[in-house]
């Protein structure tokens, strides 16, 4: 039978401390001016790639490699830290949901059918992220869901929008929203009332993660539920042209919107009788909604009406919590991670990075799944983040704070992984602010050595890597790799992750000699890094892992 005791490795040693280190957004390019990590002054990275060509190597991060649907897909977050944590590749939920709607099997689902009974005499309400960026939601899965809808009998449709510009270029939701509109317009045709009712950005309503700020969940359930909202509009394109403006906002902070008929009044507040649908698959930024929108006991902001409503999430958002209750397709069964393995054999675990990154190595780690497994044998330590700006004002975050956390836990000898995520060259990439970006990767390279330094005073290992690309690349190019500049001769700053593999270093006294990377797994990615982890551990991943990226040569 199933047995979650792991094998000896037969060469490596045991309770040997392994610090794990995810830099965020932290890809391999070219070097010029527009590769913040190449301007930057990093030293420390610098000298893991300069140093032993076996004990360095870059790895894939995006498409296929992380379960995405195709090479195109740039990597994500979320995608990377399970295919790290779970050291195998499953179909994600962008994925999921394509293959849901092409069959049709999406309407045949119980989550479908539990909304659906609202569609007599409710309103259908979509509430998601308004881009093809395919990283949390995708517009043409919307489309689809939409047509699918009215084709099942909604009658009345409203949709309250997030803009993007953050895994997409700023400026682009004038687009995203005019197609929605233009397929909304076509569905009026048919006889459907279906509107945009409400928006706002992504940043700034209601996709907030990890419980950094409430707040912006509560200014989109203000506009969503409510309908009330400091600006309103009669269209939506309207609001985002105009909102944009004056002052200048970047489409990722737009503030909150609602759209009202010809005498003022919303035209799409939740009431009770409605069904909600959360269209985004992603996981982390739908958590905090979702609890709102279906925990009858809350007391995160005062929600004023608490509608009753049928509520369904695009996904089960969290597996632990098994929020929200109703979905309409079911996530990647993610099990067997390699963080619950290890705490079946004995392996102490310390995981800790900042709010705005700590569920990466704790909940996407462990499989989408909040919690400890095991509370005796595992430490996970959140940072508050700083909250309220755009970290291009604080670029150093709270590197220090989260390498002098991990420093303190090694030297501690308590555990025998030390996991920490630096979110510096992401956070501060998104942002698109190339000066502040520079700041950041150094902020990250400066955290890096003081957790090295603490696995050298312990005879330690160390592997360094990254969750996908981000910082390595600020401008968006054409096919030939030339940057694209915009109408006024301006290059298009590029905001969001990239397609770009990312660097793995291993090393460390702890590290046996003879250990260095295979030759045999050329298309290594994140995927393969658990079964070289539990290695390092002193095991052997188990059999149906991606394989692991080292060996062992005897000397
Ligand atoms: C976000 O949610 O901030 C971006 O869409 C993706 O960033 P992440 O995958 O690095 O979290
Ligand atoms: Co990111």
């Amino acid at each position: 039978g199933f047995s979650w005791k792991l094998v000896d490795h037969p060469k490596l040693p045991k309770e040997k401390i392994v610090a794990m280190i995810v830099l965020d957004g932290w890809g391999e390019a070219i070097p010029n001016q527009y590769n913040c990590i190449h301007v930057a002054d990093t030293p420390t990275m610098d000298s893991l790639k300069q140093g032993a060509p076996e004990k360095w190597r870059l790895i894939r991060a995006h498409g296929t490699a992380v379960g995405l649907p195709t090479e195109d897909d740039m990597g994500n977050s979320e995608v990377g830290h399970n295919a790290l944590g779970a050291g195998r590749i499953y179909a994600q939920g962008a994925k999921l949901v394509d293959l849901a709607l092409a069959s049709g099997k999406i309407y045949e689902g119980e989550g479908f059918k539990y909304i659906k009974e609202c569609f007599d005499k409710g309103t259908l309400h979509l509430i998601g992220l308004l881009s093809d960026g395919g990283v949390h939601s995708r517009l043409d899965q919307l489309l689809l869901l939409l047509k699918g809808s009215s084709d099942s009998g909604a009658k009345r449709i409203r949709v309250h929008i997030l803009t993007d510009g953050r895994d997409v270029l700023d400026g682009t939701s004038v687009g995203f929203a005019e197609t929605l509109e233009n397929e909304l317009a076509k569905l009026h045709e048919k006889g459907v009332d279906a509107q945009i009712a409400s928006g706002g950005g992504r940043m700034y309503v209601t996709m907030d993660r990890y419980e950094n700020d409430w707040e912006v969940v509560k200014r989109g359930w203000d506009a969503q539920v409510l309908g009330e909202a400091p600006h309103k509009f009669r269209s939506a394109v309207e609001a985002i042209k105009k909102l944009r403006e004056d002052p200048k906002v970047n489409d990722q902070y737009l503030p909150p919107f609602v759209i009202v008929n010809e005498s003022g009044q919303p035209v799409g507040p939740i009431v009770d009788g409605d069904a909600v649908v959360t269209f985004n698959f992603r996981a982390d930024r739908m958590v905090m909604i979702a609890k709102a929108l279906e925990y009858e006991d809350f007391d995160k902001f005062d929600r004023v009406r608490f509608p009753k409503i049928r509520y369904a999430g695009m996904l089960q958002y969290d597996g632990e919590l098994k929020l929200p209750s109703h979905y309409l397709v079911s996530p990647p069964e993610i099990e067997r991670t390699s963080g619950e393995y290890l705490v079946h054999n004995g392996v102490h675990t310390f995981a800790c990075s900042e709010t705005v990154k700590f569920g990466h190595v704790t909940f996407f780690w462990n499989g989408n799944r909040s919690g400890y497994f095991n509370p005796n044998m595992e430490e996970y330590v959140e940072i508050p983040s700083d909250s309220g700006i755009t970290f291009n004002v604080q670029p150093k975050m709270k590197a220090i704070e989260i390498a002098e956390k991990a420093r303190d836990a090694i030297l501690s000898c308590k555990f025998h992984q030390v996991r920490v995520n630096l979110p510096n060259s992401d956070m501060v990439g998104h942002t698109g602010d190339i000066e502040a970006t520079i700041v950041a990767c150094k902020a990250a390279d400066d955290a890096v050595k003081i957790i090295l330094d603490a696995i050298e005073q312990v005879g330690g290992i160390y592997v360094v890597t990254a969750d996908h690309g981000n910082a390595e690349d600020m401008v968006k190019r054409d096919k030939s790799g030339k940057p694209l500049l915009d109408k006024n001769g301006n290059i298009q700053i590029l905001t969001s992750h990239t397609l770009q593999p990312v660097p793995i270093a291993i090393g460390g006294p702890g590290l046996a000699p003879g250990v260095r990377f295979r030759n045999d797994v050329p298309d290594g990615g994140l995927a393969n890094v658990a079964a070289t982890v539990m290695n390092f551990h002193g095991f052997e991943a188990p059999s149906d892992y991606e394989p692991t990226l080292i060996e062992v040569i005897d000397n």
